[in-house]
């Protein structure tokens, strides 16, 4: 018999968490004004709002931290986190930041003017308002295939070479600073890209002389299903083919709140001296001294050790088949999911599940807050309120997909509780017919609305 995955790990401290009563979680939804941000963390029994800084770190990170070195300049801490990400990665330097919207504060500082446009594969939120807040736009070019939650296309997270080389064509190279693949692409539901797409997404972007970055919080989870299902890399490890993917660029954002497994921190790592020295002068302003840039040495230390371990073919088959374990739960009851399952969460289309809610009346908000008060299960909308409203018309943008994100933490939660978030999802389900209004806007903030907004029932 062909042994079944188990988790590389035991669990050797716990945290508890409790249940509550419906009456009592619609009571603290409405006290939220229906927004599963304003919640606390108290109020919620499984928390699958994120991934992002939410996992559990191993012993030998704990480990790590007792050895952090806290100078202010060039600590022991620092030497060890840029040794791992240039084994890593390829890339000569390395700026520290607090998190990866820090990493792309900077980095923009340098690179994104008015007017620009930067190309790439569904840009996650904050890259996206990185981009709009300097007056600049991000083009989407990820595949059609994406957009299709039935299609099993095995690679929903590719660049289509037709769509970008439309925008190399149309915009003046001037006003194209660079190239943006996000791996794996969140904002499609955690797909990833092919090292093929990467590699044509280069020579097409060299022969019109505009460089590539990755945004590449989840590169590690990408690489695990590269080596799962392309052609050629069944035998290679992890680390491998991420270094292969990072040559087709010239540099990197980083959250390591995800494959960093770290609750906290960021980087940027490139090439370019010249680029180098001017985000380096930005990371002083805005984060701290180069080599710690808003991270204690600690914390530093415990990345190095995380990196390595997310770079690991066990953990990531564990942690993969988790998410993939959830989304075939809900495949099996029927319920509307991006298919094939993503990497770090299951997307729920709340446009198949909840019919009867208009788009105005943001049904991928309504599905998160019904499965909220069913079970005390927090996850986050992925529709129109995060797509925020368009800069110059100030309309709201209908994405293509009104989702419903599940993701899941590193290392956290067990098979059981991936079961009891099947049933109570499930449940909502047998009485979708039964819920017919949304929500409307009572206050909303001029960018990324949707952490802040305060809603009320329609
Ligand atoms: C693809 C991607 N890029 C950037 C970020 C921003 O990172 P952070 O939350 O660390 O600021 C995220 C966070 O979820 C992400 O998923």
């Amino acid at each position: 018999m062909k042994l079944p995955y188990a988790e590389p790990f035991r669990i050797k401290m716990v945290e508890e968490i409790h249940q509550s009563t419906r009456a009592e979680r619609e009571n603290w939804l409405k006290n939220a004004d229906y927004n599963l941000f304003n919640l606390k963390s108290s109020q919620v029994f499984i928390d699958l709002l994120t991934d992002s800084g939410t996992g559990a770190m191993s012993d030998q990170q704990w480990g790590a931290l007792m050895t952090g070195d806290e100078s202010y300049a060039g600590s022991r801490s620092f030497e060890k986190l840029h040794e791992t990400v240039r084994n890593i990665s390829g890339y000569k330097y390395l700026l520290p930041t607090h998190q990866g919207r820090a990493a792309e504060n900077v980095l923009f500082s340098v690179l994104v003017k008015d007017g620009d446009v930067i190309p790439g594969n569904s840009h996650f939120d904050t890259t996206k308002g990185h981009i709009e807040i300097r007056k600049a736009h991000a083009i989407d070019c990820t595949i059609d295939e994406a957009f299709d939650i039935n299609d099993t296309h095995l690679f929903k997270g590719n660049i289509d070479l037709k769509k970008l080389e439309e925008v190399y064509n149309t915009y003046p190279k001037e006003k194209i600073p660079f190239c943006l693949i996000t791996i794996t692409c969140n904002s499609s539901g955690g797909q990833p890209v092919s090292l093929e797409n990467m590699k044509a997404v280069k020579e097409l972007s060299d022969r019109y002389r505009i460089p590539i970055y990755f945004d590449s919080a989840r590169f590690a989870e990408n690489a695990y299903f590269i080596k799962m299902r392309e052609k050629g890399q069944e035998n290679r490890t992890i680390k491998e083919i991420a270094k292969e993917a990072f040559s087709y660029g010239v540099g990197m954002t980083m959250s390591s709140k995800k494959d960093g497994l770290v609750n906290i921190g960021g980087f940027i790592a490139l090439n370019d001296a010249e680029i180098f020295k001017k985000a380096s002068n930005f990371t002083i302003i805005f984060e701290g001294f180069i080599t710690y840039g808003g991270m204690a040495g600690r914390d530093m230390a415990a990345l190095a050790v995380g990196l390595n371990e997310a770079t690991e073919f066990e953990y990531l088959e564990s942690r993969i088949s988790q998410v993939e374990y959830l989304g075939n739960k809900l495949i099996e009851y029927g319920i509307p999911v991006q298919k094939p399952i993503g990497g770090h969460a299951v997307f729920i289309d709340s446009l198949g599940f909840l019919p009867n809610i208009s788009r105005e009346e943001f049904p991928a908000q309504t599905l998160a807050n019904e499965i909220y008060k069913e079970a005390g299960i927090r996850t986050v909308e992925i529709g129109t309120l995060l797509a925020d409203r368009d800069p110059e018309t100030r309309e709201n943008r209908y994405p293509k997909l009104e989702l419903v994100r599940l993701a899941i933490p590193r290392r956290t939660y067990t098979n059981n509780h991936m079961d009891y978030i099947a049933a109570a999802i499930k449940n909502v389900y047998d009485r979708r017919n039964e819920i017919t209004k949304g929500y409307k806007i009572v206050w909303e903030s001029e960018i990324l609305r949707h952490f802040t907004v305060q809603l009320k029932e329609a």
